[in-house]
């Protein structure tokens, strides 16, 4: 798969997942190199690593990673360089929590649905309106000057993506962060610039985009998981999405990753695999290349999908339980198939 200079080896990628295993710097460690290694060389088109934040209070936990400092840069290019050497393409994903920020990690005695206090080392969320997320902390809503701030320190990740050696750039747009509390009428109440009808509403995402063109070159590609509909009354449609994809079009998104139902934890939300693959051909006509996620567990659900219904896949829990699962999906004798050397196991 061809996306601006960038080929892909193979149309199934890692689909983001957060490690929350950063070291107290918000750098990658040991661990990031272990896992995403094993999946690299487990015969992934692409990388994906986990959403990864453009400023400290942008992170969802004091685990995430983080792409502002020469630290972080540093051991990002480690990572890359890993991914690359064992014959995969490395990608960041950036993330820009908004109101889902400074909770817990899913392990500890907090959990991701528990605001950690500034006192316990969490800090103050920021949001388009203070409406809280399902019990974490109330955001305060931003300024024109925190929204300035914030474009610039998307800007810097991604120059920052692009100076460890990542070949594609991933944004977290959907799944009810920052991106897409400004493009909700749900979560978006304001009533200046950036917020009201859709226009106003898709200033902020699109001010993101261009912030990420401006600091990602232009031979390298730009992916944005997007959010189809909020399957809910008064949120965001399937008609708003278009209108959203093809401004993003224009901006310079080569690729947008759907799914739907997912800003808040009411929401219905898709389980059936390959069911967010039914919005696809709206975003095909307007000539957008597409790709989805979820449930995807086996192999003959990747060859139904790709490419008819969408131009590529994103695997997530199938490929934690197995870093070996798309040299298994891609079948064909095993010499042909896994690294040579693990070939005298077959
Ligand atoms: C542990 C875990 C962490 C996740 N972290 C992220 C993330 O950092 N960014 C993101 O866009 N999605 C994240 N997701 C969602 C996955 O990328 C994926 O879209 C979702 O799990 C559905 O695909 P699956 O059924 O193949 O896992 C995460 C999911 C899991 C299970």
């Amino acid at each position: 798969m061809q996306l601006r200079d960038l080929t892909l080896p193979n149309r199934v990628w890692l689909s983001p997942m957060c490690q929350y295993s950063a070291d107290e710097r918000g750098a990658p460690t040991s661990w990031h190199l272990a896992h995403y290694g094993a999946r690299a060389a487990g015969g992934v088109g692409m990388v994906m690593v986990e959403a990864t934040a453009v400023a400290p209070d942008m992170r969802t936990t004091a685990g995430d990673l983080g792409l502002w400092s020469k630290h972080q840069v540093d051991a990002h290019r480690r990572l890359a360089e890993l991914i690359r050497s064992v014959g995969s393409v490395p990608a960041v994903q950036l993330g820009l929590a908004g109101r889902k920020s400074s909770h817990g990690i899913p392990w500890d005695n907090t959990g991701t649905r528990h605001p950690v206090s500034p006192a316990d080392g969490g800090w103050q969320p920021l949001a388009p309106s203070p409406l809280p997320f399902s019990g974490l902390t109330t955001p305060r809503s931003m300024s024109a000057a925190d929204i300035d701030r914030v474009l610039g320190d998307v800007e810097r990740a991604a120059r920052n993506a692009h100076r460890a050696g990542y070949e594609a750039l991933g944004l977290q747009g959907s799944n009810g962060y920052l991106f897409h509390q400004f493009l909700s009428p749900l979560a978006n109440e304001r009533t200046d610039a950036w917020g009201g009808d859709l226009e106003r509403r898709l200033r902020f995402p699109l001010a993101v985009v261009s912030a990420l063109r401006a600091g990602w070159p232009a031979e390298k590609p730009l992916v944005i998981r997007t959010p189809v509909t909020d399957l809910l009354d008064g949120g965001v449609t399937t008609d708003d999405t278009e209108v959203l994809v093809a401004r993003m079009a224009e901006l310079g998104v080569d690729l947008v990753d759907i799914n739907s139902g997912v800003l808040v934890p009411e929401a219905p939300r898709p389980s059936e695999p390959l069911e967010n693959t039914r919005f696809a051909p709206r975003l095909r006509k307007l000539g957008m290349l597409t790709a989805t996620s979820g449930s995807v567990t086996e192999a003959h659900q990747l060859h139904e999908a790709v490419p008819n219904s969408v131009d590529a896949l994103l695997v997530g829990r199938a490929m934690l339980r197995d870093p070996y699962w798309a040299l298994r999906a891609r079948g064909g004798p095993p010499a042909d198939v896994w690294p040579k050397q693990y070939h005298r196991a077959f």
